[in-house]
């Protein structure tokens, strides 16, 4: 047995968990997969298997020549196919006949709702397709889009699909400073956005922090404004225009452009090890075949019967991959939600799932927590009988939040699937199929057919049992292409720490039975209620003010967000440390960066402590900020803790 890795924070203890749940029957008698058919096809001929799915599951215009070339760590796949992503995704269904069928039942948070079929889509999606061409976007154009959740987002995605215009969704809740960043590094041409959106009763004012970025965005030609919230908002003349007022002149007829199977389907920028985020690139036929297998077969989707919902946000990669393009290619019936689940009462999630009969939910453990802190009675008040698979991803789900979402979500009959998966990966890699694997609770099980991971030693050695680190050993079709504008640090982050292998950045054990159990990152990223945020990323915006002179960043345990973010600050010499400059430097954060990567405490220390070579020794700080009980605040010097850090400084052996 190899070693668990010296510095793997394991999230969770796992090791006693021995409950097994084999697949209900109700599921399992009319399940898509019931048995080890489709691993075994696969092993014999991945890259076949592949291709069959990318025939089966999506409408080519040209066949490919090759079904893969692999040029570590560059792949291509199904090269010289070509297809349209949003044809696959709106077209298709509607020739065949589904144009009736419901695309999203939307639900605002005020309680208004939108029915869209397939057929409203198409006719949405080319009007707004040809009011991009109309501002100039052409194939190859980046357009960024900055909306809430609202129905005009997967159009305004799919727009951009149709004519082979990459897109990159920012996530509402970022900051403006975020935004630019983003614009400024794919320079995109247009910005589609909206007055605002609702979340927990307010509005948010998406188009006033669109404005802030805007003055640093020189890439940016047009602004589209989607009137949500109907506030007031300021409209610069001969740059923004409201998108109602576009799209009424817009033609429903657009054709959709053949794209390469390997041109850019979307940026979707995520935290890495360093302040700067990163452009993950994914291209259309891998990806589009990945997701929609996953979707299909991990959910085992019945499109004709099921309802699907997943809740995550567009702006993450979840919601590209199974909100947008993986159920859309399936022709699943979704619902899709703008809000948060405590508006106006606790119970909005299991009203909607009562009243749209949902069959399907995927979720965050994050929000299972939440659900769990606020007890039974909400979702025991409500008929959750539609439900026949949960879903959960974004981190690891600890058996207890498993449990108690099997048994008071699902009616303790539900199979859970935890799946787990990345930005970069694009698709689900590691989950049990509902009718065919017997699950754990709090194990995503095993490897997906097709998709081969190994977990390794600090030496890069397979361990068959027992902790390291996980890597995947080769190429997937949903896998991200690289990191736009930078190659080298595609290389470095993902390809070099294990020589042929995909290092993705997290712990894992494999226990006897060959189970995965996903212990968390082992880098510098902390994993905030499913959301990355970098210690980088907060420690730089962090020494931005004027009054901090240094600052560490961790993510300590936390009972509902699972990592809580921890920062110690040193402050510059003439700075008093204070409750209301802790306030400030939170709220600095936030504003910097988003809400999602605001400190929940700050710790004022007149030192950090660091390795002889200077590099702070997060281990101990972690240690330290989850040896206290961390409060919503900030924590004022306290002489206890910088002795403790001292002395701990001086005994812990150096980190070199
Ligand atoms: O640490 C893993 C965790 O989330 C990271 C990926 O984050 P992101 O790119 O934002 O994508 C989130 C949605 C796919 C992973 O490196 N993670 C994701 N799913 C799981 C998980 N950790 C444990 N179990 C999971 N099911």
């Amino acid at each position: 047995m190899s070693p668990e890795p010296s510095h793997n924070p394991a999230i969770e203890v796992y090791g006693l968990e021995d409950r097994t749940f084999p697949p209900p029957v109700e599921v399992a008698c009319d399940a898509l997969v019931t048995g080890n058919e489709l691993h075994e096809e696969a092993e014999t001929d991945y890259e076949g298997f592949w291709a069959r799915q990318a025939g089966d599951l999506l409408t080519w215009h040209r066949e490919w020549d090759t079904i893969l070339e692999w040029d570590l760590p560059y792949a291509r796949w199904f090269v010289g196919g070509r297809l349209n992503a949003a044809e696959n995704c709106v077209d298709r269904h509607v020739a065949a006949g589904q144009g009736d069928k419901v695309a999203f039942h939307w639900e605002g948070e005020p309680g208004d709702t939108r029915t869209l079929t397939y057929a409203d889509l198409q006719i949405e999606v080319c009007r707004f397709a040809n009011v991009l061409k109309g501002l100039g976007v052409t194939k190859g154009d980046r357009v960024a889009i900055y909306l809430p959740m609202i129905p005009e987002l997967p159009v305004a995605m799919l727009a951009c699909a149709r004519l082979g215009a990459p897109h990159s969704v920012v996530f509402g809740g970022f900051s403006s400073e975020s935004l630019a960043g983003r614009i400024d590094d794919a320079e995109a041409k247009v910005l589609v956005t909206a007055d605002g959106g609702w979340r927990r009763g307010k509005a948010v004012p998406l188009k006033d922090n669109a404005d802030v970025a805007l003055a640093t965005t020189p890439s940016i030609e047009h602004v589209v404004v989607v009137r949500r919230t109907g506030e007031d908002v300021a409209m610069t003349e001969g740059r923004d225009q409201w998108y109602h007022d576009l799209v009424e002149g817009a033609s429903a007829d657009c054709p959709a452009e053949p794209m390469d199977a390997e041109d850019l389907l979307y940026l979707l920028y995520t935290s890495g090890t360093t302040a700067r985020p990163k452009g993950i690139m994914h291209t259309t036929g891998g990806y589009l075949t990945q997701v929609a297998f996953t979707h299909k077969y991990v959910f085992d989707l019945h499109a004709h019967t099921d309802v699907y919902w997943c809740a995550a946000d567009i702006g993450w990669v979840t919601g590209h991959s199974y909100i947008v393009y993986g159920p859309l290619v399936n022709g699943a019936t979704s619902v899709m939600y703008e809000g948060s689940p405590d508006h106006p009462g606790r119970d909005r999630w299991w009203d909607i799932i009562e009243r749209y009969k949902v069959s399907i939910l995927y979720t965050a453990p994050t929000a299972v927590r939440t659900f769990m802190k606020w007890g039974t009675a909400e979702p025991a008040a409500h008929d959750l009988s539609s439900l026949r698979v949960l879903g959960s991803v974004g981190e690891p789900i600890n058996p207890e939040a498993w449990m108690w979402y099997r048994q008071h979500i699902g009616g303790g009959t539900c199979p859970v699937v935890d799946t787990w998966w990345q930005t970069e990966t694009g698709a689900i890699m590691i989950s049990p199929l509902p009718g065919a694997t017997t699950t754990k609770p709090g194990s995503a099980t095993f490897p997906l057919p097709g998709v081969a991971a190994e977990v390794v030693d600090d030496a890069g050695q397979t361990v068959t049992q027992g902790g390291g680190y996980l890597t995947l050993t080769r190429p997937w079709p949903s896998m991200l292409r690289g990191i736009y504008g930078d190659p080298e640090r595609y290389q470095e982050t993902y390809w070099s720490r294990f020589e042929g292998r995909y290092f993705a950045g997290d712990g894992a054990r494999i226990d006897d039975d060959g189970y995965f159990w996903l212990l968390g990152r082992v880098d510098d990223v902390m994993n905030v209620s499913g959301h990355r945020v970098s210690t980088a990323e907060v420690e730089s915006a962090l020494v931005d003010h004027p009054g901090v002179a240094e600052s560490a960043v961790v993510g300590a345990k936390d009972e509902v967000t699972g990592q809580a973010i921890v920062a110690f600050v040193t402050l510059k010499g003439e700075q008093e440390a204070s409750d209301g400059l802790g306030q400030e430097l939170r709220r600095h954060v936030a504003t910097k960066i988003g809400p999602t990567a605001r400190p929940k405490t700050v710790i004022f220390t007149d030192d950090l402590p660091k390795t002889r070579s200077g590099k702070i020794m997060r281990r101990l700080l972690r240690d330290v900020a989850e040896g206290r009980d961390l409060g919503d605040t900030t924590t004022l010097a306290d002489p206890a803790v910088v002795e403790e850090i001292r002395r701990r400084a001086t005994e812990a052996p150096s980190e070199d």
